[in-house]
């Protein structure tokens, strides 16, 4: 049996009687940029998030980069984030010619450690990106206690927990921006690139809505440096089909967690741990073993393809090569790196199929 690492066209076929009539109105709406669904897309984030504004906007990283503009950091400030992550919220920071601060991550959540936060913290940290990594959200009580007494901006990467919860808040309802990703293997992805941003902040939201068309409140009167960072109403269109699929898709990825999790129980492994009061929505299902590159040639030998992230920190990449960050820095991300193994996870994966990776793993402690 081949089981693909990921199957988008599974979800657009399972999709496909909904997605062509809302793709065929938009187009016939004649509307393509910042329309009547990009308004309602908006609306119904919004309220999904439960935050009073959300504003679209080109992609996830576009979201990171307009909410740290927004929020006027710049040359000399620090935003404190982790190096166990995809590369978008680092490259925010650098973008706005701050300084990129990382702190290391919790080894059971893989993310950021509260404590760790603590100890890279100065008087010019100016924010703080918590990425809620995997589907699940970062300790946002601790870290949000050493934010609003230093008046440090807390700025969500939700990119991979649309629809995640600690207690009784959604991913990105606790920050000052909650910044979400539809690059399209997301929970809840559109078929191209799209991001959103979501506040609470009145003149925040208002901010956003001119940062992303390059600074303008009224046409061709231009009163911030901006973007053109726009959420397209095609896009708009298909991801409110998909919204209204997004918690069921979330329920299974739930199930399938949980039949994984009770097969892999006694392996030598470190399975996916769900810090209690989280409702994880498993973007990615990840297992730790030491005999991870082993296992991965062995899941490929069964036709199981799988995709290690992440392979290398941030701080060990070239790009930040000039920072100075050396091997060792970050004990936790690098160890994480080399342990790391994401196996298939997305809503349309049979049981069948579920049960077949499970028995594949298993077979090779044996
Ligand atoms: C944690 C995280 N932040 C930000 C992004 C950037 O989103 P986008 O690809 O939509 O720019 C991604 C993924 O793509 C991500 O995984």
């Amino acid at each position: 049996m081949n089981i693909p690492f990921l199957n988008l066209k599974a979800q657009y076929e399972s999709l496909q009687s909904e997605l062509l009539p809302a793709v065929q109105e938009a187009l016939a709406s004649g509307h393509y940029i910042l329309g009547p669904n990009v308004k309602a897309f908006e609306d119904e984030i919004a309220a999904h998030v439960g935050a009073r504004h959300a504003v679209g906007v080109n992609s996830g990283s576009d979201a990171l980069t307009l909410a740290l503009r927004a929020l006027d950091i710049g040359p000399g400030d620090e935003v404190i984030t982790t190096p166990f992550t995809y590369i978008a919220p680092a490259e925010s920071i650098h973008q706005m010619g701050a300084k990129i601060v990382f702190a290391d991550i919790d080894p059971k959540t893989l993310c950021l450690d509260p404590s760790e936060v603590e100890r890279r913290l100065t008087d010019r940290t100016r924010a703080i990106i918590p990425v809620h990594l995997f589907g699940q959200m970062a300790d946002l009580d601790l870290i949000r206690k050493l934010a609003a007494p230093r008046r440090i901006a807390l700025v969500e990467d939700c990119a991979q927990a649309i629809g995640a919860r600690q207690g009784t808040r959604a991913a990105g309802s606790s920050g000052v921006f909650g910044c979400f990703s539809f690059y399209p293997t997301k929970n809840l992805g559109a078929d191209g690139d799209g991001g959103m941003v979501v506040t609470n902040d009145d003149e925040m939201a208002k901010k956003l809505r001119m940062l992303r068309v390059h600074g303008i409140e009224r046409r061709y009167f231009h009163d911030l440096h901006g973007f053109n960072s726009r959420l397209d109403e095609l896009q708009a269109a298909i991801l409110r089909v998909k919204l209204r699929h997004l918690d069921r898709w979330n329920d299974r990825r739930r199930a399938i967690a949980a039949r994984y999790h009770a097969a892999f129980k006694g392996l030598p492994v470190t399975l996916p741990f769900t810090a209690p009061d989280n409702h994880h929505v498993f973007h990615v299902y990840a297992i730790q073993c030491e005999r991870r590159d082993e296992l991965q040639r062995h899941l490929e030998a069964n036709g199981i393809p799988t995709l290690i992230y992440y392979p290398l920190p941030l701080h060990l990449q070239k790009v930040y090569a000039d920072q100075g960050w050396k091997e060792g820095a970050y004990p936790v991300s690098e160890s994480t790196s080399r342990r790391i193994l994401p196996l298939p996870m997305y809503p349309e994966l049979t049981d069948e199929q579920v049960e077949h990776v499970a028995k594949v793993v298993v077979e090779f402690f044996r």
